[in-house]
């Protein structure tokens, strides 16, 4: 596993980023920069086998396929409204 915790201590929510081959090749690497830039921290993660629905993240363990940092937003916000359960 190739996890590197870049986590700040005001985040609660764990964001992991896949950096697996077709990840990658589909801008994974670059949406942990963009994320970053975002002021969202993020871990690496390996392949969960989602590639076909690349990039993929998860945000507390919550799957999100064809990741953007606005889907990725989106998903902190709803679950910190209470509209996505976390785990
Ligand atoms: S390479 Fe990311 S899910 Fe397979």
């Amino acid at each position: 596993m190739m996890n590197h915790s870049t986590t700040s201590p005001d985040q609660e929510l764990t964001i992991e980023v896949c950096h697996g081959p077709q990840c990658s090749d589909i801008g994974g690497r670059a949406l942990s920069e963009e994320l970053e830039a975002n002021g969202m921290k993020s871990i690496i993660g390996d392949c969960r086998g989602q590639c076909p629905n690349a990039p993929l993240v998860l945000v507390d363990n919550r799957m999100i396929c064809n990741a953007t940092v606005e889907k990725v937003r989106n998903r902190i916000d709803d679950i910190a409204s209470g509209a996505f359960p976390s785990y």
